[in-house]
């Protein structure tokens, strides 16, 4: 915090006074600190924060527990997915987003998506972050995707931590029955009409973002959201590829294909890391970013920490950039 000459706080508030007197002649003001220049009436830009890391890996161990307790999964239809919701809602909810549960139906059995929104900023222009929340059948699914989910979920509070008002509004979502196929996310997209799919600015999403074997893969969608993650990565000195494993694989393509701009980020799946790739980001050549991916071994264990901190860190990076 910077103290202004007459000692007093330097606070959000007191800006526009340290700007008038920076541009004007105040006498006296000639040892005040160095303040940049903010044009009149323009808020300076927030910088985003670090996402605690520690937070992020506190959310994949509650979701390994809810999948342990439900017969080691959190798949579409089954307890550990509606723990697993219950869980996310309760902290966004307790940090006074306005959460909203919509139910769909898939294979027979009910399915939900999570949406929290901050209040405040402009309606007609939503900043959105997601992640699909359910995990295959098969294993417990932190990787794919309780890596994403947690993520987001600690940016969620990041913004509310922070008491962050941006220009645009934010809306953080958590979305159903993926792994059956984009399920969730395309009933949410048809569920809004035009107008209000008109007024999503972007959809930024985030599915496998902690790969065991990680590789630093951008999605190359909305040029302005595929820089924006770019700048992140190059601020941090870590080399970045376009996603190719499955274009459209993932919740974005909903919103893709209703004209939404898009992006994201990923870390690998099935796919072998080559030797240039590692090379550059290191890890094992030969072997997929994710050997444990749609299986048993998807557990807690199966987390690369640096690439989920990194990762999280570039989402909060996004959602300031791009909300103000
Ligand atoms: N969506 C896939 C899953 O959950 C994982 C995946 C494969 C993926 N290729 C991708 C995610 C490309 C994002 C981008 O099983
Ligand atoms: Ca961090
Ligand atoms: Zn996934």
């Amino acid at each position: 915090m910077q103290l202004l000459p007459s000692g007093r706080a330097l606070t959000a508030g007191a800006v526009a006074v340290v700007t008038l007197m920076a541009g004007g002649s105040a006498a006296g003001a000639a040892s005040a600190p160095v303040h940049p220049a903010t044009p009149t009436g323009t808020a300076a830009a927030a910088a985003a924060p670090d996402i605690p890391i520690a937070n992020v890996k506190t959310h994949l161990r509650q979701l390994q527990s809810i999948a342990t307790a439900n017969g080691g999964n959190r798949a579409h239809g089954r307890a550990g997915y509606r723990a697993s919701l219950d869980y996310m809602k309760a902290k966004l909810d307790a940090a006074g987003f306005t959460t909203r549960v919509q139910q769909f139906s898939a294979s027979g059995r009910t399915g939900y998506n999570l949406t929290a929104d901050w209040p405040g900023g402009d309606a007609s222009q939503i900043v959105m972050a997601g992640s699909h929340l359910d995990s295959v059948a098969s294993g417990p699914g932190i990787n794919d995707n309780g890596s994403g989910s947690s993520a987001v979920l600690e940016t969620a509070l990041a913004v509310a931590r922070s008491g962050y008002q941006p220009t645009k509004h934010l809306r953080f979502a958590w979305w159903g029955a993926e792994e059956l196929g984009l399920v969730g996310s395309r009933y949410y997209v048809n569920s809004l009409g035009s107008a209000e799919r008109a007024k999503i600015s972007g959809y930024l999403n985030f599915d496998m973002i902690g790969s065991p074997n990680p590789g630093y893969f951008v999605y190359d969608d909305d040029p302005t959201i595929e820089k924006t993650f770019k700048d992140y990565f190059s601020g941090i000195g870590i080399s970045t590829e376009i996603e190719t494993e499955g274009d459209g694989r993932s919740d974005h393509a909903p919103f893709k294909n209703a004209g939404v701009p898009v992006g994201g980020l990923f870390s690998g799946a099935d796919y072998r890391k080559t030797s240039a790739q590692a090379a550059k980001w290191g890890g094992t050549v030969g072997q997929p970013f994710d050997r444990c991916y749609h299986s048993s071994c998807d557990t807690t264990a199966n987390i690369d920490d640096t690439a989920l901190d990194r990762n999280s860190d570039a989402i909060a990076y996004a959602v300031w950039e791009l909300s103000q």
